[in-house]
């Protein structure tokens, strides 16, 4: 006897068919947190949402110039992490999309701002203090004093001691010269930079790479971000972190949906899952202690606060403009870069 499939049953099974052809929704991440960081994320979206994610991490520099290589056929959707200042440039660059999350207001006020001085084209996920490291045990070896303060970096005790990235590739090192410009003026921080290049054993390409030097006991100082010289400190190797006596500079870790994002609502979906209070709090886990950009994420107790150190008032707009980050770049590049070492 011929048997028939309730009239019901047919239907639905013929609405299925073109899901099961259907490819997964997919999404390129271009990373610039701490990788631990970067790969924790990855994992929390894909478990939640099953999109096929590849991300990789490269240096916040790196990430803009890749993201205006590609400008014509981009091949990443949204860049997540690093520091602002080159989320702002790729948005006066008309690289990055317009796009104001619903969760905007549930941001810290720096956060927000940055979203504003941008268009709307990058937001705030978190904050970090910029600072000095060192490492007690090889200075002892040494016999030369911790450092205090910026100035403390042109004694000539460090000579070959110094670790510091290469600002082309590494927001941190970016940050850093904005910040002595800032606190110095901008000759009196290229004559600075100069005498502190007689002292710098090498330029780094990550920002965080003379933290990891510190850790190891190659290097006695390195400049670098607060948090990332934590991380070294609660893992337990003798690394210290000073707030330079100045003052210093921070910056505002940014994220960008990229324009023409050939896969934009993952990109969105992406974002929004970024924002969020929870995921943000997931961050300690991966060893990371910025402050967290979501008003009721947790901030880790040791993070570095903004509020309990002497900072610079941080002009992210002029200092993220193509115009000034270009050419701190290329005057840093004919003037120090070129010097020997
Ligand atoms: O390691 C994490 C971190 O310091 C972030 O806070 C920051 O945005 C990023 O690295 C900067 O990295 P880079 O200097 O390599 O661009």
């Amino acid at each position: 006897m011929k048997r028939q499939l309730p009239r019901h049953l047919v239907l639905s099974s013929l609405l299925l068919l073109p899901l099961a052809g259907q490819a997964a929704e997919r999404l390129n991440v271009l990373c610039a947190a701490d990788s631990e960081w970067c790969e924790l994320m990855r994992n929390a979206f894909v478990k939640e949402t099953q999109v096929e994610v590849s991300m990789v991490r490269k240096s916040s520099g790196e990430i803009f110039a890749q993201i205006r290589a590609e400008a014509s056929n981009p091949k990443t959707d949204i860049w997540w992490a690093g520091t602002g200042d080159p989320h702002l440039q790729a948005a006066g660059d008309g690289f990055t999309e317009v796009y104001k999350s619903p969760q905007l207001d549930q941001l810290q006020p720096w956060a927000q701002k940055q979203a504003e001085n941008s268009g709307y084209r990058t937001v705030g996920i978190y904050a970090g203090l910029l600072g000095i490291g060192y490492n007690p045990e090889v200075l002892k070896q040494k016999n030369v004093p911790a450092p205090k303060c910026w100035k403390d970096l042109i004694n000539p005790a460090y000579k070959g001691e110094v670790q510091i990235a290469n600002p082309n590739s590494s927001g941190t090192a970016y940050t850093t010269i904005a910040t002595l410009v800032q606190l110095q003026g901008e000759n009196e921080a290229f004559a600075f930079m100069k005498k502190m290049n007689d002292n710098v054993s090498q330029y780094t390409k990550s920002g965080s790479a003379p933290a990891k030097a510190l850790a190891r006991g190659e290097t006695a100082v390195g400049v670098t971000f607060q948090h990332d010289l934590l991380k070294e400190a609660i893992a337990g190797f003798p690394v210290s972190v000073v707030s330079p006596c100045e003052g210093t500079g921070y910056e505002i870790g940014s994220m960008s949906i990229v324009k023409g994002a050939k896969n934009m609502a993952a990109a969105k979906r992406f974002y929004e899952f970024a924002l969020r209070p929870e995921v943000q709090s997931l961050a300690v886990k991966a060893g990371s202690f910025q402050v967290p950009s979501n008003k009721t994420a947790s901030i880790p107790p040791q993070a570095p606060r903004l509020e309990s150190v002497k900072t610079i008032n941080y002009d992210f707009a002029k200092y993220g403009s193509d115009e000034v980050r270009r050419r701190l770049l290329k005057r840093w590049d004919d003037e120090i870069f070129s010097l020997p070492r």
